[in-house]
């Protein structure tokens, strides 16, 4: 884990590996940001000229290292680009901050300590900037033996003109180290082998945290499952030889006005089930437990920033395999609910576990749920791979999630739930088929989820198959592999519960 301080030292007498600095375009010239003053003054004002002899442009994503001049007391300096300069008397936008920081702490793998002099003046800069470091500094290593060093993430983390006695400042700071580490640990969760994170293994992992954190942590396992009626989570797992789980995780607040459930699809390995996905489908399939991760992490986040608020989280955990015990296309599951549904094709296996755990999450009559998922493939097709799509059975609920994950800078965008698609679903043998018609099928699963929903609860369904997993090249502070998408966006959610608005 990656320490985190704010430090009152200046640039040039700070003692660290490396010093991160900004730069920015403006017109056509390449200016240094705003923190770096002390960094320009040793290179005799010559900084920005000396990046532009190097090729900098200040473009986002770009980040130059250059030896640095008598004076400073770090071996290197790193300039990061921010983009276009902001206009006169206007901050740097927060998402570019985090960017930027997130860049720099992926170009310094295996150096121990960076000094950020980024432009910090106000608080949600600092919390950016520390977000943003801190998850840059991320690396998977569990399952690597051969060259560990050079992927080592920076061990420390100075934060330079932030100001350490300022209360909002180191709230910030604090906050944003509390929410980059839960982030971490869903991506440690997402990219952890599906031989490994079985079912009953995530759910040990959750009782581990719940201690540490105080939290009331309940696990129902295949018998107690049977017991309840969750014919959902058991369809689902009926093929693995690691049996499902329902695991509830509460924190509670004395002083709470306002409840939120949360809900995560927690399939620990997708592998279609008996209608199996093709090669070249099912590689990442490990990472449709994502929903889960999000929801676990947002969970502890909430305990660990102490929030006036109840949170629960349900996670549906199950592995969908192929096998004799496996359901099969044309089987009718009796869910949780009571309800029937005709499984035709058990890759849409999510919507059945959901299914199960948002009836009962209803039946504690939260003030809202909002479940997670890793759903459709669909809803890659529409939103591409890095905005999760929001489907919600109230408006202004889908508006303000909406607004709250542009604050913390996650892309999404709100879907409808289009009432004429309820016809596909239409079963000749049960209440309702699992699938229905392929145009869009990211909302044809909103509508089955919907169906589960209790009476009157306000909710919310986020669809993060695109953004979940990441494939790419790593950019700003996403690396390779799980995100911990919507965890920012379900951690200001549950701060706006804290504050009374839900
Ligand atoms: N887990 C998948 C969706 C998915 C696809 C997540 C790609 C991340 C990346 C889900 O269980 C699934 O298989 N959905 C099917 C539903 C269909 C059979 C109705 C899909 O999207 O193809
Ligand atoms: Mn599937
Ligand atoms: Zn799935």
């Amino acid at each position: 884990m990656t320490a985190l301080t704010l430090s009152t030292a200046g640039a040039a007498t700070l003692r660290a590996d490396a010093l991160v600095v900004g730069v920015a375009k403006s017109g056509k010239e390449l200016i240094v940001a705003p923190g770096a003053e002390a960094v320009d003054k040793a290179f005799e004002g010559r900084l920005a000229a000396v990046l532009e002899t190097l090729g900098a442009s200040g473009a986002e994503g770009e980040a130059t290292k250059l030896p640095a001049p008598a004076g400073l007391k770090v071996p290197v300096v790193l300039a990061v680009g921010l983009g276009g300069a902001p206009a006169d008397g206007e901050a740097f936008g927060t998402e570019t901050l985090r960017r930027a920081a997130g860049t720099a702490a992926r170009a310094l793998f295996g150096t121990k300590k960076a000094a950020f002099a980024l432009p910090v003046a106000e608080a949600e800069a600092v919390s950016a900037v520390a977000e943003g470091a801190l998850l840059g500094a991320y690396a998977f290593t569990a399952y690597q033996e051969v060259g560990k060093d050079a992927k080592r993430p920076l061990a420390e983390v100075a934060l330079l003109g932030a100001k350490p006695r300022d209360k909002a400042h180191k709230a910030a700071a604090e906050r944003a180290q509390a929410v980059a580490e839960e982030i971490n640990r869903a991506r440690d969760l997402i990219n952890t082998p599906p031989n490994d994170l079985t079912p009953a293994a995530f759910a040990a992992t959750v009782q581990t945290a719940g201690k540490e954190h105080g939290l009331k942590v309940q696990v129902l396992d295949e018998k107690a499952l049977a017991k309840g009626g969750y014919g959902g989570i058991l369809g689902v797992g009926a093929g693995s030889e690691n049996p499902p789980r329902l695991v509830r995780v509460a924190y509670t607040h004395p002083k709470a006005e306002k409840t939120l459930a949360l809900v995560g699809k927690g399939i620990t390995y997708d592998s279609g089930g008996i209608s199996l996905k093709p090669a070249g489908h099912n590689e990442t399939m490990k990472c449709d437990m994502s929903g889960a991760a999000a929801v676990f992490s947002t969970v502890v986040a909430a305990a660990r920033l102490g929030l006036e608020a109840n949170v629960t989280g349900w996670l549906a955990l199950a592995e969908n395999m192929p096998s004799g015990s496996a359901t099969r296309p044309g089987d009718v599951l009796r869910m949780y609910s009571g309800k029937t549904v005709e499984v035709l094709n058990t890759d849409a296996e999510g919507r059945l576990v959901l299914a199960d755990a948002l009836t009962r999450a209803s039946e504690e009559n939260p003030d809202a749920i909002v479940d997670v998922a890793t759903l459709t493939g669909a809803m890659m097709m529409a939103l591409g791979s890095r905005t999760f799509g929001i489907m919600a059975n109230d408006d202004e609920f889908r508006s303000t999630i909406h607004e709250i994950a542009e604050e913390v800078g996650e892309a999404s965008w709100p879907m409808p739930l289009p009432a004429d698609l309820r016809k596909g679903m239409d079963s000749p043998t049960a209440d309702i088929a699992n699938m229905g018609e392929r145009m869009g099928g990211g909302l044809v699963a909103g509508l089955f989820l919907q169906e589960f929903v209790g009476e009157g609860i306000a909710w919310a369904h986020l669809d993060i198959a695109g953004p979940a997993y990441h494939e790419g090249a790593p950019y700003g502070y996403t690396p390779k592999g799980g995100t911990g998408s919507s965890v920012r966006t379900l951690v200001r959610l549950a701060e706006r519960a804290a504050e009374g608005e839900l």
